[in-house]
């Protein structure tokens, strides 16, 4: 009788915690890493979140609480949404979860059946695809097009929808190419999907990095679509709008009430409740009226630093860069480079199992980790179904300038470093 349930084996993992090991491996040695790694923002959270959690705790407000969310912040989640979505939900349709990503896994479990076919977009965030086989659905992966700034077409979707298909999720801006959507994308997707879809299929529309958006543009959301809110689950948290990613405070807004109270039984058999302080504080966050000049401050920064670093990444050779919309990263071709090092080859002389696992992209990155110090995700850590011709990195933009110029000036090091990388994938140790 095997340890492990047969199902434990079919679970992915999101490899930006799994890099942490390798950085601290690194540093213990005494070399400092440039971290350009990181899905979080390199501020604080709002001295007036951090001072209400102070006061909810110093009055004790640290009991059980509604395990669907505290009734003040679902209502100030649904004026948040109804505001800047043109919609008229109620705080009876959100339901509050520790931390937007929650909702990934419990949405594929309450919609999807073994054999239900889920789409998501390649690159993504890795949850979507980690899940999947987890609950036995099939993963269809929607690849974005780099020449489209990493959007999709209608028409690719389309083609990817069959009877079977019971759910579609989408992240834009997204995590990790920056990309965003437009008007016109958006409605087009809505089309195919009212068009080609039963009605019992569902739109996971994972909205996180909804006010870090470039160009001043706005957020758009495809539940503002005609015909979509009742077939959209709108998914966002406080963890980037607010740089708080320790507080665990993310949601989710569903199509109907009923759908909403099948999540919060969820909450109930796996949590109970979100801890009440933060949820008070992510209260504060949402109502305080100098949250809005705050984010558009850091999104500001981020926007500044996207402009400084795009143009030095491109001028590495065998590197090219599309300019993200929004999120904070940048999400460069590294196919040239790998060409330029002999990645390629060198993956080719590796047994198959280490081919398996890794990738010409995972070499280059973990090389520019261990002898360039410098650490950033590669390609694989955002969906490995069909990627095996891909080859990017995700850079992170969540840090000052000066750092990120340092960072990229060791991936340009990196990739001059031809003899260095073959004797790093020579000595067959940390290529994955
Ligand atoms: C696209 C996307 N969705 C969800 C999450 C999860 O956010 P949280 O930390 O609030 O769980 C992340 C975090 O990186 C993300 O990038």
């Amino acid at each position: 009788m095997p340890v492990y349930a047969e199902r434990q084996g079919r679970i992915g993992t999101e490899n930006a915690f799994k890099i942490g090991p390798h950085i601290v491996a690194v540093e213990s040695r005494g070399t400092p890493v440039v971290k350009l790694n990181l899905g979080e923002p390199d501020f604080s959270a709002p001295p007036w979140v951090k001072d209400e959690i102070c006061r909810q705790v110093a009055r004790d407000n640290s009991h059980y609480c509604d395990p669907k969310g505290i009734p003040s912040l679902r209502q100030a989640i649904a004026r948040q949404v109804n505001a800047t979505r043109g919609l008229s939900v109620t705080p009876d349709h959100v339901c509050v979860f520790p931390g937007g990503k929650p909702s990934i896994g419990f949405t594929q479990q309450i919609y999807c059946d073994p054999g239900d076919e889920i789409i998501y977009p390649s690159p993504g965030f890795p949850i979507y695809e980690s899940f999947i086989r987890y609950i036995g659905a099939v993963p269809v992966p929607l690849h974005l097009d780099e020449d489209q700034g990493f959007s999709c077409t209608a028409d690719q979707l389309a083609a990817l929808i069959t009877p079977r298909t019971k759910l579609i999720i989408l992240n834009f801006p997204s995590n990790p190419t920056g990309g965003v959507a437009t008007r016109d994308q958006l409605g087009a997707l809505a089309d195919v999907i009212q068009t080609r879809c039963r009605p019992e299929v569902r739109v996971y529309s994972d909205e996180i990095y909804e006010n870090i958006i470039f160009d001043g543009r706005t957020h758009l959301s495809i539940a503002s679509m005609p015909g979509m809110a009742d077939k959209t689950i709108i998914s966002s948290g406080l963890s980037k709008s607010f740089a708080w990613t320790g507080g665990r405070v993310g949601y989710a807004v569903m199509p109907s009430v009923a759908e909403a109270d099948a999540f919060k039984n969820m909450n109930i058999n796996y949590f109970s409740c979100v801890p009440p302080y933060n949820q008070e504080g992510a209260r504060e966050a949402l109502e305080n009226e100098q949250s809005g000049p705050w984010m558009a401050d850091m999104t500001r920064t981020f926007e500044a630093r996207r402009d400084a670093i795009l143009a030095r990444l491109n001028a590495i050779e065998g590197v090219t860069c599309q300019r993200p919309g929004g999120a904070f990263y940048l999400f460069p071709n590294i196919g040239g480079l790998c060409e330029r090092i002999g990645a390629f080859e060198a993956f080719g002389r590796l047994s198959p199992e280490t081919r398996a696992a890794t990738s010409p992209a995972t070499l280059f990155q973990m090389f520019a980790l261990y002898h360039h110090h410098v650490a950033v995700m590669d390609r694989r850590s955002f969906g490995v179904i069909g990627a095996e011709d891909l080859h990017f990195l995700r850079i992170s933009i969540a840090a000052d300038l000066e750092t990120l110029g340092e960072g990229v000036r060791r991936l340009d090091a990196a990739g001059r470093d031809a003899e260095g990388f073959q004797q790093f994938v020579a000595r067959g140790e940390h290529l994955s």
